[in-house]
C-alpha cells in the first residue's frame, strides 16, 4: 500500500512524467533493451514467414516498428552514431520492412526470404555505422521458442 505521505510525494512526480506523453513514469528503456526485443521479433518474424503464417508474420512485423518507433522516441540521438537516428531509422529500415511487408500480402515466400535478407543486412550496416558492428545480426537458424507455435492453426 502507498501511504498517503508517500502519494502526495509520487504523485506530482507521476504526474509530470505522464505529461510527456504516456509512457509509464520513470521508466526509460535502454537503446540496448529495445534491440533484444527487436532481435526477437526479427526472429519470430522469420519463422513465421518459413511457416507461411502471414498472420503472425505481419503482426510481428509491426511489433518491429512499433519498436523502432520506441527507439526513435526514446532514443533520438546516440553518441557513436553519424546522424540522429530518427534519420537513421526511417532511411535503413523503412524500404526492406515495406519489402517485407509486400511479401506477406502477397503471401509470397521467395520475396519475403529476399526481403528479410535486405533488413537483416540493413540491421547490420546500422550496427557497422554506429561502431557496433560486432552485433551481428542473422537468418536464425533453429526455433528458441519452444512455447509457440509458427504455424497456422485451424479454425
Ligand atoms: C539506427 C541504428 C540501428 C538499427 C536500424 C538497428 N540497430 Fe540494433 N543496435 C543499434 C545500437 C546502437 C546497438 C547498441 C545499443 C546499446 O547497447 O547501447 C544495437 C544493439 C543490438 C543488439 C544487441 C543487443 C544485446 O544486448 O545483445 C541486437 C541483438 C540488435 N541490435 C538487433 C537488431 C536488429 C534485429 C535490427 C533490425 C531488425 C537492428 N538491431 C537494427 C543500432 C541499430
Amino acid at each position: 500500500m502507498i501511504s498517503l505521505k508517500n502519494a502526495a510525494r509520487i504523485l506530482p512526480v507521476a504526474l509530470l512524467a505522464s505529461c510527456g506523453g504516456g509512457a509509464q513514469p520513470g521508466y526509460v528503456p535502454g537503446l540496448g533493451e529495445i534491440m533484444s526485443l527487436q532481435q526477437m521479433r526479427h526472429s519470430k518474424l522469420w519463422l513465421a514467414g518459413k511457416a507461411a503464417n502471414w498472420e503472425l508474420a505481419a503482426y510481428e512485423t509491426d511489433e518491429l516498428e512499433e519498436g523502432f518507433a520506441d527507439v526513435m522516441r526514446f532514443h533520438p540521438i546516440h553518441k557513436s552514431s553519424p546522424a540522429p537516428l530518427t534519420s537513421m531509422i526511417p532511411a535503413l529500415m523503412d524500404p526492406p520492412i515495406q519489402a517485407v511487408r509486400s511479401a506477406i500480402e502477397s503471401k509470397d515466400a521467395v520475396q519475403f526470404g529476399v526481403a528479410f535478407q535486405e533488413l537483416t543486412s540493413q540491421c547490420n550496416d546500422c550496427h557497422q555505422a554506429t561502431g557496433f558492428g560486432f552485433n551481428v545480426v542473422v537468418e536464425p537458424t533453429t526455433n528458441l521458442f519452444a512455447n509457440q507455435d509458427f504455424r497456422v492453426r485451424g479454425e
